[in-house]
């Protein structure tokens, strides 16, 4: 089997919830944040006969892929219809280094920088707006009512505070602290998690429209105390976010573990990130000496990896 030699690459990077998930289903803000660290690249080349794929997760011929690879799939026949062109000798090569099932936006990263290196290996220009549907299409297998929010920030370079289907402003985070990000080594379950809070919604309403209103209300002062830059203010918003997810049954033990470890250690704040229920924890320090001591602590008490972040210039 002879490959071509022209690569068409796409690109995109993970997110990291700040302040506002779950709630953003609801029509709440939320602030996102681009994860550079943790890079996607999709690479294409001409090949002959079925699409083949080569990834961590799984490698061969894409019509034989498991069923977590249906979004690529229903992608890949959405875009070849718009496109009218036959899907076919291709070899798609995604490179992650995001972790999957993590709430660090792996499966709207991953669909980005497909889309983008499909577009151009048809040369054809994409805009944002297609950009966003598609990912949309995808989103939707994997996590059934996505609000948009991984959709827009895994494909932008700068942070975003994001409103579904209202607005979506770039929001430059110049913030002295740091951002732990931990990883509890469990999956994150965000199409659960996301199902749950809607039957929650449904039979309780009252009291669980509270807890979204009040996260919400926790994202619009968040963004006050980042353009104020008092991290104390932000770290105490972190903190109570957490409880009111708590209470919206998206964490687990894992979680509050981490949160509880990090807020021993001397975090401004702490909360999970994401879909919750295993997956990513953050937590606000005040300088990076003490980020380094609070990332050793959540290594000592069982994260499997950490992240330190400085957010200001963000
Ligand atoms: C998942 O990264 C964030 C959630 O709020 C779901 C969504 O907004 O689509 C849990």
């Amino acid at each position: 089997m002879t490959r071509g030699t022209q690569h068409f690459i796409g690109k995109a990077h993970g997110k990291i919830i700040l302040i506002g998930e779950h709630a953003v289903v609801y029509g709440e803000p939320a602030i996102a944040l681009p994860f550079k660290a943790a890079p996607v690249e999709v690479s294409i080349e001409k090949d002959t006969g079925p699409v083949s794929v080569s990834s961590d997760y799984y490698t061969g011929p894409l019509e034989d892929a498991p069923g977590k690879l249906e979004n690529i799939k229903v992608l890949l026949f959405e875009i070849g219809k718009e496109l009218g062109q036959t899907i076919n000798n291709l070899f798609i090569k995604i490179t992650s280094h995001i972790p999957p099932e993590r709430g660090m936006g792996s499966s709207a990263a991953v669909s980005t920088a497909l889309i983008r290196a499909l577009f151009q290996y048809f040369n054809v220009q994409l805009n944002e707006e297609q950009l966003l549907a598609y990912i949309d299409i995808s989103e939707k297998i994997v996590h059934g009512n996505p609000s948009g929010i991984d959709a827009r920030v895994t494909s932008s370079d700068a942070p975003i505070f994001y409103k579904k289907n209202q607005f979506f402003e770039p929001f430059p985070i110049n913030i002295s602290g740091y951002l732990i990000v931990a990883d509890t080594g469990k999956k994150g379950q965000t199409s659960h998690a996301v199902a749950d809070v809607a039957t929650l919604f449904n039979d309780d309403y009252e009291p669980t429209a509270k807890l979204i209103q009040n996260i919400g209300e926790r994202a619009i002062r968040a963004k006050l105390a980042i353009i104020h830059n008092d991290l104390a203010a932000l770290g105490t918003l972190l903190s109570q976010t957490h409880e009111l997810l708590k209470e919206l049954t998206v964490s687990d033990e894992s979680l509050d573990h981490l949160v509880d470890t990090a807020l021993k250690a001397g975090a401004l704040g702490a909360k999970l990130t994401g879909g919750g229920r295993g997956g990513c924890m953050i937590a606000l320090a005040q300088s990076e000496r003490y980020a380094m001591v609070i990332k050793n602590k959540l290594i000592e008490q069982g994260a499997i990896n950490t992240w330190v972040h400085a957010l200001e210039g963000e």
